[in-house]
């Protein structure tokens, strides 16, 4: 079944019934404010920190889903009738639903007693705040009567201590109200020099700030008693649970129709300046009232969203594609594309599966989500390396997180994760090939956070390197550490303590456990480090690289061949993971993947033998999934990756997240209906039409699906903020449309289904607009026979940087 649609034109999905088998999201703000947004108006609102800094409640794993929320009733006053035009909180039958996610904001729009209504929610750019536009209609014959109450809850700013720390909380909460703007103020009169506000366009009947007046004692958000019986309280929070309601009168006659206003924002005073009158303990309020002023206003407010859009129109239009597959095009132009940047903003921080008070931003999950977001954003990918790079140790080795608030590393989690200062390096490599800027290996960057510590960050990549060097286990692969891109496989952790963090517990010396995975993304490294120092004229160092890269391959012949596929790792006993020696677990995706991405096996053909073993064992109509066989029970050696159930997550579930290393492999050797076929299987708009059993939202990726050994095979969790995103993107544009941008141009090796015509990318690279169209009349998967530029044919496959500012026609066709 599906429950909406995609309206492309608009870059929206539509939601048609409210009843979504999960709440399904969108974020807004794409800066330093932002909320996560369902499709019945749940979620929250933080700036930039989702744990530090959270203006709004939620309450998550809640019955009903989703409770929490940016909430509006609408009462008759006649009748007294109340409902929620967004259907939660009340639930009340709605006549019409429509919930239309796009770019940055949503709209939910709704009948119910023949009155229309419809909010629109986003966040302007370049501020700290969130606009509810709200507009309703009168659909009936005669006047209608109404109130409209407006209805948040305050969180008090650490969402964790929010959430646990009651015998102080239930005391601190503060308020003030002025001109009818509710400001929160708990803390502000000690440390905090922040505030929230929550304002109204229309003219108030009343107010409310104290939540549980507002709901009435044991009543929940679909019964309050100042909605139910049509008038605010006027009450003043003291202690307890902030609260924010207005309540405006509206009148409206036949066919009306009124817009209201809803500004909630975040705002932070100069620390000498912070009250007003100084002195006092009240709110100055001085630099604030200019932009809640600016925002009542519609015709500022229609402005805001009109640049929303635009801002959105040049991110998205720098890679745009026509082929034969719309689920395809969808994904590259508009969703995989914003998913990135969700990502980029987000991390793993807040979504619905990622609760906003754990996670800060990962080392290697931030590395990788850059090969997704770094042509749209060049700058601020520019910056997020350089903070990734700040928290690396003196070893090389790397701080695992980081928090966005304070930029600095996360001592709780460490470090360890033997593959993480390998992603810095492709990551970098990845910013290069995009923006031509040589001259960031030239910036300085802190080690650990430590002022006076800062070198080159190519020193950086240097030590990133040096880092598995001096690490290397019995069989000459790199240690594995902690844990290597799976998180789940803990090779040194043998914890039997219930509770016991996997990733952070190691009770073994670490010296035996070694990773193949780690050994194929060292050659991959090894080798964009070489052509990096040889572009800066290192060519001794470009040749230390190349023969180490060439040495570790030899060792995955070695020891890392096991007669069909690539070994996975070797355990603390050196006895093997992944192998067809093992009773479970014999066969991992993760080295096939990053191996053959290395280019390992590609002359030989073990490349191909490999990818032949994944179709045979791992691939499902689904997707491919981690391992198999799956770990029936918990293995102590291994650790987490046997505490999930088989058929979820790293134990045999399809991790969405590598197939496109799969997929890529795929491309590499020339098999695009392949290539084609697996990244369709995770492709959420194909999968829309089985919504009922993938259940998440259909317009981005996941990073699970439930594996052949589970119970609910096909079944998706944890949408949105996974690297899923940028390795699908990735994958899509630069090796199945093959358009790859290298370190001296932009490269063209499309490996496509051979019953595709051909297709076509504009792509804006380096200042210049290239129109690309591509034909294949031969109706191969790869190889080019021959490219024009501006009519002129080209005698390699390397597209020039043109640094002209113009737009170039570029022909390619493809053939033998
Ligand atoms: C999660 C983590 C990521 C890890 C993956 C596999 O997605 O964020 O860092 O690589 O799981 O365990
Ligand atoms: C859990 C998850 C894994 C994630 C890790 C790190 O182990 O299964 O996917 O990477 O947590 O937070």
């Amino acid at each position: 079944m599906r429950y909406g649609r995609f309206d492309d034109r608009l870059r929206e999905y539509v939601i048609t019934t409210p009843q979504t088998p999960l709440p399904w999201i969108n974020y807004l703000g794409c800066e330093a404010y932002f909320g996560i947004i369902s499709n019945t108006a749940g979620g929250y609102s933080f700036y930039r920190d989702a744990r530090m800094r959270r203006l709004t409640r939620y309450r998550y794993n809640n019955a009903p889903f989703d409770l929490g929320g940016r909430y509006l009733y609408i009462r008759d006053n006649e009748s007294s009738k109340f409902w929620s035009p967004s259907w939660q909180p009340t639930r009340t039958k709605l006549d019409r639903y429509e919930c239309r996610h796009g770019m940055g904001y949503t709209t939910i729009g709704s009948t119910c007693n023949k009155i229309e209504a419809e909010t629109c929610y986003f966040v302007p750019l370049g501020e700290t705040l969130e606009i509810w536009r709200f507009r309703v209609t009168n659909r009936r014959k005669k006047p209608a009567k109404l109130s409209v109450f407006s209805s948040i809850e305050f969180c008090l700013w650490d969402a964790q201590d929010d959430a646990t720390n009651f015998q102080r909380n239930f005391s601190t909460g503060q308020v003030e109200i002025e001109d009818g703007v509710i400001f929160h103020k708990t803390e502000y009169r000690e440390r905090r020099n922040h505030f929230a506000y929550f304002a109204c366009s229309g003219k108030l009947a009343g107010f409310d700030t104290q939540r549980d007046t507002f709901l009435g004692a044991y009543r929940s958000w679909d019964s309050p008693a100042a909605v139910e019986r049509g008038r605010s309280f006027n009450s003043v929070a003291c202690g307890w649970a902030p609260h924010g309601s207005h309540h405006v009168k509206v009148s409206l006659k036949p066919g009306e129709t009124k817009e209201v206003v809803f500004v909630l924002g975040y705002h932070e005073n100069p620390v000498d300046r912070k009250f007003d009158p100084p002195g006092s303990q009240t709110i100055n309020k001085k630099t604030v009232r200019p932009v809640i002023a600016r925002y009542l206003d519609s015709r500022n407010v229609a402005a805001a969203f009109q640049a929303l859009k635009e801002y959105w129109d040049g991110v998205l239009g720098i890679y745009q594609a026509q082929s034969p597959d719309p689920h395809a095009d969808r994904m590259v132009n508009i969703w995989n594309a914003y998913q990135c940047m969700a990502t980029f903003n987000m991390s793993r921080s807040a979504s619905f599966y990622e609760s906003g008070i754990g996670r800060g931003l990962g080392f290697r999950d931030s590395n990788q989500d850059l090969l997704g977001f770094v042509h749209m954003v060049p700058a601020r990918a520019r910056e997020r390396i350089l903070d990734l790079a700040a928290t690396q140790l003196k070893t090389g080795g790397a701080f695992h997180q980081y928090q966005p608030l304070t930029k600095r590393g996360n001592n709780d989690v460490g470090s360890g994760f033997n593959d993480d200062p390998h992603w810095l390096i492709i990551g970098v490599a990845a910013y290069i090939k995009e923006t031509g800027d040589w001259g960031i290996l030239d910036e300085p960057v802190q080690y650990e956070n430590e002022p006076g510590s800062e070198q080159p960050l190519y020193d950086h990549l240097r030590r990133s390197f040096n880092y598995t060097m001096e690490r290397i286990g019995p069989h000459g692969l790199p240690l594995i550490g902690r844990a290597d891109w799976n998180d789940c496989l803990n090779l040194n952790c043998f914890s039997d303590t219930p509770g016991e963090s996997f990733q952070t517990t190691t009770n073994k010396d670490g010296k035996v456990a070694e990773s193949v995975f780690i050994a194929g993304l060292f050659v991959l490294a090894a080798r964009e480090l070489a052509a990096i120092a040889g572009n800066r004229g290192m060519a001794g160092e470009a040749r230390r690289c190349v023969a180490e890269a060439e040495k570790m391959e030899k060792v995955i012949y070695e020891h890392g061949w096991d007669g069909q596929w690539f070994v996975r790792a070797y355990d603390d006993f050196g006895k093997p993971i992944g192998s067809k020696v093992c009773k479970e677990g014999k066969i991992f995706i993760e080295s096939q993947g990053m191996s053959i991405m290395a280019g390992i096996g590609l002359q030989d053909g073990k490349a191909r033998q490999a990818l032949e073993s994944v179709n045979k064992h791992l691939a499902t109509p689904h997707g491919i999934v981690l391992q198999q066989p799956a770990f029936s029970r918990y293995y102590v050696h291994m650790g987490e990756i046997s505490s999930y159930p088989p058929g979820y997550k790293e134990n045999a579930g399809i991790f969405c997240h590598n197939n496109p290393w799969i997929i890529i492999a795929e491309t590499m050797v020339g098999n695009g209906d392949r290539a084609f076929d697996y990244y369709t299987r995770i492709n959420p708009s194909a999968r829309e039409k089985i919504g009922d059993l993938h259940r998440c939202e259909p317009y981005v990726f996941a990073q699970m699906i439930a594996g052949k050994d589970a119970p609910t095979h096909g079944e998706a969790k944890n949408s949105w903020l996974t690297g899923t995103a940028a390795w699908t993107y990735y994958t899509a544009t630069q090796w199945i449309l093959g358009i790859r941008p290298d370190y001296d141009g932009l490269l063209v090796d499309p490996c496509i289904p051979k019953a595709w015509d051909g297709f076509t990318v504009q792509r804006t690279f380096r200042g210049t607009r290239y129109q690309i169209t591509v034909q294949n009349p031969r109706h191969v998967s790869k190889g080019v026979r021959e490219i024009l530029v501006d009519g002129r044919k080209l005698s390699a496959q390397i597209l020039p940087v043109f640094k002209d500012g113009k737009t170039h026609d570029v022909t390619v066709v493809m053939g033998k």
